[in-house]
């Protein structure tokens, strides 16, 4: 489904990623990792566009993407829901929602599925999105991608500082996701989460990929010594 092949990117004349393959199967949950700085934010944005390739390949059902813009991306079917929660503070919760999926020409459907899946937004639609709590936006930019019904949810630690009983919301709507066969790929610190929700791992050091597995081979100590600050 999605394919990359020797990425090479970074800012300037700062080179970030060196080499890095990845692929995510139909339907499979593939767990980014590494220490904070080694490169995940930098691949996610690669792979979406947002970040130039300098160099190496990007294939989305079998189409070259490396030179699209993210919103072409988007459009065939990569969501992306970057790290930080971001949506529009001035709108209401609806109103962040109805952006998006006017833009992919998604209905009430789509709507009504994000929806049950964070129930918790329900009482909240005419609210400010800036109003939500961090949890609560988090939510909000996941479901904002979900409502234009992609084929690939692409994650940036959702779970970031967050409070717990929302990162257990989210790592349930996450799991519901992945066994209805979405595909995703998720950029996830921890591990006990990573564990739970992967197939297959990658973890990355320095901007390189260091180990790859199955999600069995998260209980590794080499893992844990990779992930270790
Ligand atoms: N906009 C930028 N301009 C220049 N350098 C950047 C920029 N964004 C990130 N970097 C650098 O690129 C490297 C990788 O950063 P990146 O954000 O991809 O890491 P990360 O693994 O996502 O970290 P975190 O776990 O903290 O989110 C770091 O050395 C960082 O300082
Ligand atoms: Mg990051």
């Amino acid at each position: 489904m999605l394919s990359a092949h020797d990425l090479e990117s970074g800012y300037g004349r700062a080179r970030v990623l060196f080499g890095v393959s990845l692929d995510v199967g139909p339907g499979q949950l593939v767990c980014v990792m590494g220490r904070n700085g080694v490169g995940k934010t930098t691949l996610l944005d690669t792979l979406m566009g947002v970040l130039p390739a300098t160099s190496g390949t990007v294939t989305f059902d079998g189409r070259d993407v490396a030179r699209l813009p993210p919103h072409q991306r988007a459009r065939l079917g990569m969501g992306y829901v970057p790290q930080g929660h971001q949506c529009f503070p001035q709108l209401s919760v609806l109103g962040n929602l109805r952006v998006t999926m006017e833009a992919a020409g998604t209905g009430k459907e789509a709507l009504d599925e994000a929806l049950d899946l964070f129930p918790g937004l329900k009482p909240l639609l005419r609210r400010r999105a800036g109003h939500l709590s961090g949890g609560q936006q988090q939510q909000l930019a996941i479901a904002r991608v979900l409502v234009t019904r992609p084929r690939l949810l692409i994650l940036d630690e959702p779970t970031e500082g967050i409070q717990p009983s929302i990162v257990q919301e989210i790592e349930e709507a996450v799991a519901r996701l992945h066994a209805s066969g979405l595909a995703v790929l998720l950029v996830e610190q921890y591990l006990d989460i990573a564990i739970r929700l992967a197939d297959r791992f990658v973890i990355l050091d320095a901007g390189r990929v260091v180990r790859t597995g199955d999600a069995a081979e998260l209980h590794g100590e080499d893992v844990r010594r990779l992930l270790a600050v």
